[in-house]
């Protein structure tokens, strides 16, 4: 038995999760037009059970949510059932298994809304890179500011995506509330420019937040919800001068509701808006009491150390465990990592770059394993 930290179990509100690594959401466009879950994404989220939890990649809530081609949703009849049968197999190999609910918002393009442009918090477009459509890379559109009832609509798709979460078997959601998409979107302070309840002071930016959960809640209990932010990120032109009043507030309300579980973006390696000192796990630990989960950057000793630290429970890994299929055994037994820089497959394509990855026993043989591995 490890002594690491990142090898005890964690109760989680009375379901125990075998160890401390999380596998980060991560967005791999391998669903097809149709976006529905497919065998190859149920081998690459098998392969990965060695995790305590697994996050998906965010999945879409509803049409109008879409945003990114080939990635998977839950709106459809076809997309629950392909869930489900990825939910099974991460079961039967031990593991759980989170929804993660997307809605792209402004990081949209009209090409996937057959013609109309996104909508987002306010008509204020994302100044930055291009984004990727079904017919090929373009500039970002200016979005239409959502009205009273696109907001009810979308909240109304929230919670229908709930069912759905509940349907396919899944262990929990986690509503993405980071990295620059639609609830993100409310919460920054330059992206929402609106003068309603929904902007303007953080109790109002919060608003759309609170209101999902609200809705999703109906559904599922608070303890199985978590919410993904990213105080420090930019990606998708985010940051706000009063991001540290901001994400306190958010932190301290969430804690209220008592949501299952807080993932915060801490690390700084997906992009840091500095404009300020970085919000850390700790800052957020004197704010929130349930399941703190850490994110960006991480390798096995900086998680270790984190937790031992008693500064987060749990640490998700993304792109390392990209190239590694069997991340916790490798560092549970020290085995050398495959290197896990190279992006070009990580969007689009099939099982190559995705779900062919050997572990680290498959690649070493039965000959060099006997030697370097005595269990
Ligand atoms: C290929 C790729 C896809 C990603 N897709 C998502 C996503 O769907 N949802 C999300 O919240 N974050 C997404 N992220 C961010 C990761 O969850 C994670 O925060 C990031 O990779 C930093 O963690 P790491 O340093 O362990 O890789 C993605 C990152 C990568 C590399």
């Amino acid at each position: 038995m490890s002594t690491s930290p990142l090898f005890q179990p964690y109760d989680w509100n009375g379901v125990s999760l075998k160890n401390r690594m999380v596998l980060a959401p991560m967005t791999r466009g391998r669903a097809g037009k149709d976006r529905v879950p497919n065998v190859i994404m149920g081998d690459y989220y098998t392969q990965r059970t060695g995790g305590g939890l697994l996050i998906t990649e965010a999945s879409s809530v509803s049409p109008e949510g879409e945003g990114w081609v080939d990635s998977p949703s839950i709106y459809t009849a076809d997309q629950v059932l392909g869930w489900k049968s990825i939910t099974q197999r991460v079961h039967a190999a031990g593991s759980h298994i989170i929804f993660q609910m997307w809605h792209t918002g402004r990081a949209s393009h009209s090409d996937f809304h057959n013609g109309d442009v996104p909508f987002s918090a306010s008509a204020k477009k994302i100044d930055g890179d291009k984004v990727r459509t079904p017919n090929g890379k373009k500039d970002y559109e200016t979005p239409r500011a959502m009205s009273k009832d696109d907001i009810a609509r979308t909240i109304a798709d929230y919670k229908q995506a709930a069912i759905n979460a509940k349907e396919a078997g899944f262990d929990g959601l986690e509503v993405h509330a980071a990295n620059g998409y639609l609830i993100n979107q409310f919460l920054d302070g330059r992206s929402n420019q609106r003068d309603d309840q929904y902007g303007g002071s953080l109790e109002n930016r919060y608003r759309l937040l609170d209101e999902i959960l609200d809705a999703v809640m109906e559904i599922w209990p608070a303890e199985r919800i978590g919410v993904r932010l990213s105080p420090n990120g930019v990606f998708n032109d985010m940051g706000c001068d009063d991001y540290r009043e901001l994400f306190t507030f958010v932190a301290q309300q969430l804690d209220a509701k008592k949501v299952g579980y807080l993932h915060i973006m801490d690390g700084l390696g997906f992009g840091f808006h500095e404009r300020g000192e970085p919000m850390t796990l700790a800052d957020f630990r004197k704010l929130y009491t349930g399941l703190l989960i850490g994110n960006v950057g991480y390798d096995k000793e900086s998680a270790e150390k984190r937790i031992a630290d008693g500064d987060a429970d749990m640490i998700a890994f993304g792109r390392p465990w990209i190239t590694n299929p069997d991340l916790p055994t490798r560092f549970e037994h020290d085995y050398p990592l495959n290197s896990f820089d190279d992006a070009s497959q990580w969007y689009g394509g099939g099982a190559e770059g995705y779900s062919n990855y050997e572990t680290y026993r498959e690649s070493s043989g039965k000959a060099s394993l006997s030697a370097v591995s005595p269990d």
